[in-house]
């Protein structure tokens, strides 16, 4: 529709109208083809009227249901505006890729754009027009369950995955494909203090726009059509209420003209905040702070209206909110095909459908972290006898929390995939015990007690199953696949334990004390603690939740059909007592490494290492590379030109691979305390069987730019140090 004509149309909107278009309500609300339908609106405190003229939905997916609840929603809308299909599409719609940790450890931008390109198609198809995704909150705290949702520690592989996911989503978006994006969660939600669910952020603005807000930016800059607010209150002000935040950095700084929509419920919250005296005083901040559609909370749509009749809101402010809404609705096409194409024939051909499974695999086959290979023990042979044993030998729950829509029945168990290596004689399969079975972790996971009849085993059936584990190791090398349960990681999954459930950690006991050698698949949403368990096993695989094709992934990387080429984009910590970790910290007075006080009096831990048991960056394969010979073309640079830095790359071993070349730089001196190191930039590559290949990045001016003492982005000029393996050192001038 022409711009014109869409402006028309909002003013012919009556203010009941234009107050629908800023309400997201969910499915609940719309599955019925009645008209009155009185629970969920009571509880909500809204009146069914109202329901008929909200602008979109949360998280209803299904050509036929979107089909259906779209026809019944413009037969009765007077103007026929249609509704906006949103939803929770984090790492896959049907098709479920790894959880976003693990795509972070691909360190491959590209292939996970195409990941989102095929996700966004997949979802189309079923009639979702808006992803609430990516979630590309900086995190460094694995106590948080949302870890799981992002790419991990490092501004600037944030960035680069934000972008690329964004572009993904939306690509070919003008021409009716893809679908919009929406990222989340607005802003520093990811630092929420120790790590616990919903908590506060309160950081300095150096630190917020050094490292949190780039992965946000990237996004805008990439165009992304819209930002939801994060729940978290940040340096004091709720996100959802933050007119800095919103109108002054999003809007103004960065220009972002998109939709911004609040978190669940999150304008509401504010009154729990205690900074709204009550749901109209929330709308009136929220509205302030430009926040244009109220998901599913009672404010927008009863609190609007009166604040606008006694003259608390202008009228102007709904409609700029309401324009918003409705340009996005006219962007993405929906004025000429409300159904944007959303067809059952299409979700035949498009959902899990065999090409999408093999792009789920490679990307799977690339999220996988050897951590430990000791003597070389992986990748198995076929013809050795193998006991895969663990309670995810046999499980298809491998796709995480956050996959709404996504079927564990689509799910390649690992067990299903070692029978396609293995032959029936050489392989024997026990689950040796249940996932989880402290109870008052499943009580605060919100599951009922009946349902934890099926999770917690008897005395005896856990011998049983124990029993039929040793017996299964005794003539066999041994694969554990270990982990957390779902329900541990996600949202409000903060814990603070991060060590593997008791029960199976006593089963790895019984089965070491069998002599055997082990292989241990780690399944979590989170970096664990393994420092007590990395001695006793012999290889560790990090597998996270790999989704859909997630058997196959492991059992690729296992019988080396893969060689193994992730790298860990989150520290794992040694012990819980050192969260946060990372390894982008601040210069202290006392770095253990270098300080001239005596070892007592240095920035560390009396009982345990300063370090994480595996850093970012880190990860194994099964080619041997030898990094020699860093370089630089010149020592001195200015402002306009560059510096090369080249280094050679030696593969002595007889299996080609492939190398994450990851390049840090030191900002000596600054105007203000700058990290001990920063990766500025990577390259995938490939490196052939015993060979020698040179890789060179050019540092620029742009790499060397921070929020300084005054805040303003710029470089300074003085010395700087440039990693690799080795530390070169060379001067901005
Ligand atoms: C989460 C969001 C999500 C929303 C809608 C909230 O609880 O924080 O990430 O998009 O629910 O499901």
């Amino acid at each position: 529709m022409q711009l014109k004509k869409l402006r028309k149309l909002l003013n012919e909107l009556t203010v009941t109208e234009k107050v629908g278009q800023l309400i997201q309500l969910s499915g609940e609300f719309f599955e019925s083809s009645n008209d009155i339908v009185v629970g969920p609106e009571q509880k909500l405190g809204i009146s069914p009227k109202i329901v008929n003229l909200s602008g979109s939905v949360l998280n209803v997916a299904g050509a036929k249901k979107t089909r259906e609840i779209q026809d019944r929603y413009m037969a009765k809308s007077k103007h026929h505006i249609p509704l906006l299909f949103m939803a929770d599409i984090i790492y896959g719609y049907k098709t479920i890729y790894p959880i976003p940790l693990g795509l972070g450890a691909t360190w491959n931008t590209k292939l996970i754009r195409d990941a989102y390109k095929n996700t966004a198609s997949e979802a189309k198809a079923s009639g979702v027009q808006v992803a609430f995704a990516p979630m590309v909150d900086l995190v460094r705290d694995p106590r948080w369950g949302r870890v799981l949702e992002s790419t991990g520690e490092d501004p600037y592989l944030n960035s680069q995955f934000s972008s690329s996911m964004v572009e993904g989503l939306q690509n070919g978006l003008n021409e009716g494909h893809g679908m919009a994006s929406c990222i989340k969660h607005f802003a520093a939600y990811g630092a929420a203090e120790s790590g616990k669910e919903y908590n506060t952020t309160d950081m300095s603005e150096y630190r917020l726009r050094n490292q949190y807000l780039p992965s946000y930016k990237a996004a805008v800059d990439s165009g992304v059509k819209m930002v939801m607010t994060s729940f978290n209150s940040l340096n004091g002000v709720p996100a959802t209420a933050n007119e800095w935040l919103m109108k002054k950095v999003l809007r103004e700084e960065w220009g972002f003209e998109g939709v911004l929509i609040s978190d669940y419920a999150a304008v509401s919250e504010l009154v729990a905040h205690g900074i709204a005296e009550d749901n109209r005083m929330a709308t009136q901040q929220a509205l302030k702070a430009t926040v244009d559609i109220d998901m599913k909370s009672p404010c927008y749509v009863n609190e609007l209206e009166p604040l606008l009749e006694n003259g608390s809101i202008s009228e102007e402010k709904v409609n700029e909110a309401v324009w918003r809404v409705l340009k996005l609705k006219n962007d993405l096409g929906l004025f000429e095909d409300p159904y944007r194409g959303a067809s059952e024939q299409a979700e035949r051909h498009e959902l899990v459908s065999q090409k999408r499974r093999e792009l789920a695999r490679k990307v799977a086959d690339r999220a996988m972290v050897l951590l430990k290979n000791q003597n070389n023990i992986l990748p198995l042979n076929k013809n050795q006898k193998i006991a895969l044993i663990g309670p995810y030998a046999d499980s298809q729950e491998l796709i995480g929390l956050w996959t709404v829509h996504g079927n564990t029945k689509d799910v390649i168990s690992i067990s299903q995939a070692f029978r396609e290596h293995a032959t029936k004689q050489n392989l024997r399969i026990a689950e040796g015990t249940n996932i989880l079975e402290n109870k008052e972790i499943l009580n605060n996971t919100g599951i009922s007690s009946d349902e934890q009849k099926s999770f917690v085993l008897t005395h005896e059936e856990e011998f049983k199953k124990n029993q039929e584990a040793i017996e299964a190791a005794k003539d066999a090398d041994v694969v554990m696949v270990l982990g957390e349960h779902t329900l541990e990681s996600g949202e409000a999954g903060s814990k603070t334990n991060l060590t593997l459930p008791d029960n199976q950690l006593k089963l790895l006991e019984k089965i070491r004390s069998l002599n055997k050698k082990i292989v241990l698949v780690v399944i979590s949403g989170r970096p664990l603690v393994l420092s007590n368990i990395e001695p006793q096993v012999d290889a560790i695989i990090q597998a996270w939740f790999p989704g859909t094709e997630g058997g196959h992934a492991v059992a690729d990387v296992i019988f080396g059909e893969f060689n193994p080429s992730g790298r860990l984009s989150m520290s794992f910590p040694y012990l819980v007592g050192q969260l946060p970790i990372y390894y982008n910290h601040f210069s202290t007075g006392r770095s253990p490494e270098t300080s001239k006080h005596s070892t007592r009096y240095t920035a560390k831990y009396i009982d345990t290492p300063v370090k994480p048991l595996y850093p970012f960056g880190f990860g194994l394969s099964y080619h041997h590379a030898i990094y020699s010979n860093l370089r630089l073309n010149k020592k001195t640079m200015n402002k306009e030109d560059n510096i090369k830095v080249s280094v050679d790359i030696q593969n002595d071993s007889e299996v080609a691979g492939e190398e994450t070349v990851q390049l840090y730089i030191r900002d000596v001196v600054g105007s203000i305390v700058r990290p001990v190191k920063e990766l500025k930039s990577f390259k995938k590559v490939a490196l052939p069987a015993n060979s020698t290949i040179t890789v060179s990045f050019e540092v620029t001016n742009d790499m060397l730019k921070f929020y300084g003492r005054d805040l303003n982005y710029e470089s300074e000029p003085g010395n700087f140090e440039i990693f690799g393996e080795y530390k070169i050192v060379c001067v901005n001038e």
